[in-house]
């Protein structure tokens, strides 16, 4: 895996001030720390996967990019903020936040074939959720730097569904009602802690005399990110879901369960537009 562009590679003087909008700003202060924690990632996936020199190779170098997202996100929020700041919010995450299980040696999905396509899901995920930004971003080096990590997460889905391929090949697939297992888990999990305290992280602690509350800064951050998406930045990622899952996009199945998730994910939104 080779690195496309850095830093440097952004025209950081095209930055328009004018047209941030206040409620992307939110999230990607959000996706910035979210993004920043690769690196506990890499120390649990090295765990999971000892002994595969093949994996491990290039976990180090994907971990890098995932840091790499979370600087650019930080840079422009700080440009877009300048009262914001990066270090301080993730200092706060790193003391106080989500931690993930570094000590383990299995992966929490049950087994690596579990973990991996696990991967792909949160890979499919970014992707679509960096291709809304693109589309709904106003402003020229977010939309840029949003631009070139979704291409990025592409990339990294195709990394993961490769090894994940290499074990299905290698050893007994998992069960249909296992893979179903870990993509529930996953969805599951996507209301989770590590979303809700960065966004208090980011937007509220030091700002507001307002203490953690998990269910509601997980509202408040889906109500906005989930707003970003249209139909055809889900399918995206549905997509690429069904081929980690095993199953052809051009199939009847896949062809149904598309519009199905479509339906599931508006009315999963729509929740969090009634709570507010
Ligand atoms: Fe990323
Ligand atoms: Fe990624």
């Amino acid at each position: 895996m080779s690195k496309h562009w850095t830093l440097d590679d952004i025209d950081w003087q095209a930055f328009e001030p004018a047209k941030v909008d206040s409620a992307l700003l939110a999230i990607i202060k959000t996706a910035a720390i979210v993004e920043a924690n690769a690196a506990d990632y890499v120390t649990y996936l090295l765990n999971v996967f000892e002994g595969d020199e093949a994996f491990c190779a290039v976990v180090h170098q994907w971990g890098e990019e995932e840091k790499q997202h979370g600087a650019a996100l930080a840079r422009w929020a700080e440009l877009a903020d300048p009262d914001f700041s990066f270090d301080e919010s993730f200092k706060r995450v790193t003391e106080d936040g989500y931690q993930l299980p570094l000590e383990v040696t299995e992966s929490v999905r049950g087994s690596r074939q579990g973990e991996l396509l696990s991967r792909c899901l949160v890979e499919s995920s970014t992707t679509s959720f960096y291709t809304a930004i693109t589309d709904a971003a106003e402003e020229p080096v977010l939309r840029d730097i949003a631009k070139r990590i979704a291409a990025d997460e592409v990339r990294h889905y195709g990394l993961f569904r490769r090894h994940l391929e290499r074990y299905e090949a290698d050893e007994e697939k998992l069960s249909i009602l296992k893979r179903i297992r870990v993509v529930l888990g996953r969805i599951g999990e996507a209301d989770d802690d590590e979303f809700a305290f960065a966004y208090y992280a980011t937007n509220i602690a030091g700002r507001q005399d307002v203490s953690y509350d998990q269910e509601e800064c997980a509202a408040a951050y889906h109500r906005h990110a989930l707003g970003l998406y249209a139909r055809n930045h889900l399918e995206l990622g549905g997509k690429m879901i069904l081929r980690a899952f095993g199953l052809k996009p051009d199939r009847v199945l896949a062809k149904t369960l598309l519009p199905v998730m479509w339906l599931a994910f508006r009315r999963h939104r729509s929740q969090f537009d009634k709570a507010a």
